[in-house]
């Protein structure tokens, strides 16, 4: 039987948003198993817990997490380390631009420095969420704007429970 390819995909996931959600249904068509993994301690100081970041993915992930297509966990330290633990043998990270190329390039020869056999994968983020990322959604909710369409409903429904107090979420 041939072997299963299992691929990480790292991030802070404060929150998670649509342009996530594209990249890991995407990714479970080029892998057997995903493993989305939250950065644990970070220096940044997140609006949502890890336990929160957890819920919301599996959450938005569905059936992906029901049938095992993907999992989602937390990591600390080295993200080959984390690699190394799980198995799998390749990190998938999406790119919307030239400026995140900038920001993925040394870590991604880092990670290829440390550990030559874990490959990363980019995939071009959809060009419908080009303008989505977590830290303009959390700004536009935080001053009232509508982040319909942005992020899953789940997560929309707590951004409105944590910046506005609403009920909902
Ligand atoms: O969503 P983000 O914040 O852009 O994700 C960044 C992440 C979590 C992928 C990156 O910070 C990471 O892999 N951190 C783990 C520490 C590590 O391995 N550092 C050395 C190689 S860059």
């Amino acid at each position: 039987m041939a072997a299963v390819r299992r691929a990480l995909f790292p991030g802070s996931f404060d929150p998670m948003t649509m342009g996530h959600l594209d990249l890991i249904e995407r990714a479970t068509r080029l892998f057997d198993h995903v493993v989305v993994a939250i950065l644990r301690n970070q220096d940044k100081r997140a609006l949502f817990t890890l336990d929160e970041r957890l819920a919301m993915i599996a959450e938005s992930c569905g059936d992906l997490v029901t049938s095992g297509r993907v999992e989602v966990t937390a990591f600390d330290g080295l993200l080959v380390h984390f690699a190394r633990r799980t198995g799998a043998t390749a990190v998938v990270r999406g790119l919307r631009s030239t400026t995140d190329f900038e920001y993925e390039r040394p870590m991604t020869l880092m990670n290829a420095h440390l550990a030559p056999t874990v490959d990363t994968v980019f995939l071009l983020g959809a060009e419908r969420y080009a303008h989505v990322s977590s830290r303009l959604v959390k700004e536009v909710a935080q001053l009232g704007g509508d982040i319909t369409g942005l992020v899953p409903e789940g997560v929309a429904a707590r951004l409105r429970a944590r910046l506005h107090g609403d009920q909902a979420g």
